[in-house]
């Protein structure tokens, strides 16, 4: 075997907007009934952006502090991976322009461009790095995958699941949070759950209802494979037991909305529950026999599964799931970046000795639609100065940078949507707003000019 061995995450850098809408306030401006976003769909708060930012905004900025960060040298770094679904341009791709960044320092021999499709992009970003790094292609340099969108609805039911973020991750060997070999459980299909035909738009066509039903049947069948696949690892190490949740000891998700998560660790249940023999006799499936005979596919919209099979997980997912959606509550879907978000906010309110040895599940999902189930496998070693104990505190100070963000009126809120809409595709312009409302060191949309080229500044 000459892969490089623990091919996986050493470090990773979270960004999101200085400013946010609270839901509680959302609910009163769209009249609709108290509760309805905050318990309905799980979401406290929610960030956006001002016109003063785009995706190669938040992509330099994330990148430029995960450098900074890390330390790691500009000419250390031989791939660079963008996923987005946030498209400004149909030919230039955002990792042109990160480019920026690393060609001063003379090294412009960086694989690696965007990739699309819906919020999977980061997932097959990070897929794409790790076997670049396990084949012959291989220079021995780090890579790096960078994950962000800026997440907007027009005016209705869908507008409170926005949200806006990027994720750049480094990538290399021995890594704390290695991928599991072998262990990607992939469904992909034709659907129009939602999608973004309106290039002159950056609101999404979407189908709510579907969308939901397609997540669910993604996550079935990723389940499933994962499973066979695992299962086929374990039969040839001699080990011959089904494997099942327990076998996990978290499991995170894309985050459309937080509800829809805790809604899916019930729903990965209900599937080890209806593919576990009769006999076994688990505390979890207690009271639950009425639902035996059921069809994963008969049951997307069956309330009573779903609610039945909440109250079963639901210590559970207290202990493997709540403390991923922490960004995700306190800033909404960040799309390709949001499973990332998931993963930084479990690395910041667990400690390296929680977290170390453990499996990681990690449920990626994109409409259209392109999902996977993967594993990440914690490193052991947990002292202090250690890779894992090191990524772990250098996200700790998540939820310190989310409560220093401003919170924003709904009035003003809407405002911003407004003048985003104005300024999409608009070209000769200096976005109009205080680069004092952006957090230090982000950067900025500085102009655009008559040809539509974007030049860019950082806040100091
Ligand atoms: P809606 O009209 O708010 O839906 O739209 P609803 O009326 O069914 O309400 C939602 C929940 O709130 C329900 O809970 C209500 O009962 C509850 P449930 O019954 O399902 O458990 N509710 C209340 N609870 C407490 N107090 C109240 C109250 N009122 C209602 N007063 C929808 C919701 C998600 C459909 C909409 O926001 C939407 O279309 N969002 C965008 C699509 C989306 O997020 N889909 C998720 C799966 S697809 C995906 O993840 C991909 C995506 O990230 C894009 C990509 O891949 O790029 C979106």
């Amino acid at each position: 075997d000459t892969w490089p061995k623990d091919v996986g995450i050493l470090a990773l850098e979270v960004y999101f907007p200085a400013q946010y809408v609270d839901q509680t306030d959302l609910e009163k401006y769209n009249n609709v009934a108290a509760g309805k976003y905050t318990v309905g769909l799980g979401q406290n708060q929610m960030g956006f952006c001002s016109v003063q930012e785009d995706i190669n905004s938040l992509c330099l900025t994330v990148v430029q502090q995960l450098m900074e960060r890390t330390q790691i040298p500009w000419d250390s770094v031989g791939r660079l991976e963008v996923g987005t679904e946030t498209i400004i341009d149909k030919s230039k791709a955002v990792k042109t322009v990160l480019m920026e960044l690393f060609q001063d320092s003379g090294n412009t021999d960086i694989e690696g461009i965007d990739t699309t499709n819906a919020c999977y992009g980061g997932t097959a970003s990070l897929f794409n790095a790790a076997n670049w790094m396990e084949s012959s292609s291989w220079d021995g340099r780090y890579a790096m995958v960078v994950c962000g969108d800026i997440a907007v609805y027009a005016n209705g039911s869908a507008r409170p699941t926005g949200g806006a973020g990027a994720v750049a991750m480094l990538v290399g060997p021995e890594a704390p949070l290695a991928l599991e070999r072998g262990l990607r459980g992939t469904h992909m299909e034709n659907v129009y759950d939602f999608y973004k035909p309106d290039l002159a738009s950056e609101y999404p066509v979407v189908d709510g209802k579907l969308s939901i039903e397609c997540y669910f049947r993604a996550l079935d069948r990723c389940y499933s494979f994962y499973r066979q696949k695992i299962q086929k690892q374990w039969k040839q190490a001699g080990i011959d037991r089904p494997f099942n949740l327990e076998d996990f000891q978290f499991l995170i998700f894309h985050t459309p909305f937080c509800k829809l998560v805790q809604k899916s660790l019930a729903r990965l249940m209900f599937n080890d529950f209806l593919s576990a023999s009769s006999d076994i006799q688990s505390s979890h499936y207690k009271g639950l026999e009425a639902f035996r005979g059921l069809k994963l596919e008969d049951t997307y919209n069956n309330r009573d599964v779903d609610a039945a099979f909440q109250k079963a997980s639901l210590d559970m997912f207290n202990k493997k799931t709540k403390a991923s959606l922490y960004l995700s509550t306190h800033n909404g879907n960040m799309y390709t970046s949001s499973l990332y978000g998931c993963l930084a906010s479990l690395l910041s309110l667990y400690s390296a000795q929680d977290l170390a040895g453990s499996r990681i599940g990690a449920f990626s999902y994109g409409s259209g639609l392109a999902a996977s189930l993967f594993s990440l496998r914690a490193s052991k070693d947990a002292s202090p100065g250690s890779p894992l104990e090191k990524l772990v505190s250098s996200v700790s100070d998540l939820p310190n940078r989310l409560a220093s963000r401003k919170r924003v009126s709904a009035e003003e809120f809407t405002e911003v949507m407004n003048q985003r809409e104005q300024f999409c595709h608009k070209v000769n312009f200096s976005p109009p707003g205080d680069t004092n409302s952006l957090f230090p060191g982000t950067w900025y949309l500085e102009q655009v000019d008559e040809l539509y080229r974007r030049k860019y500044a950082r806040r100091p």
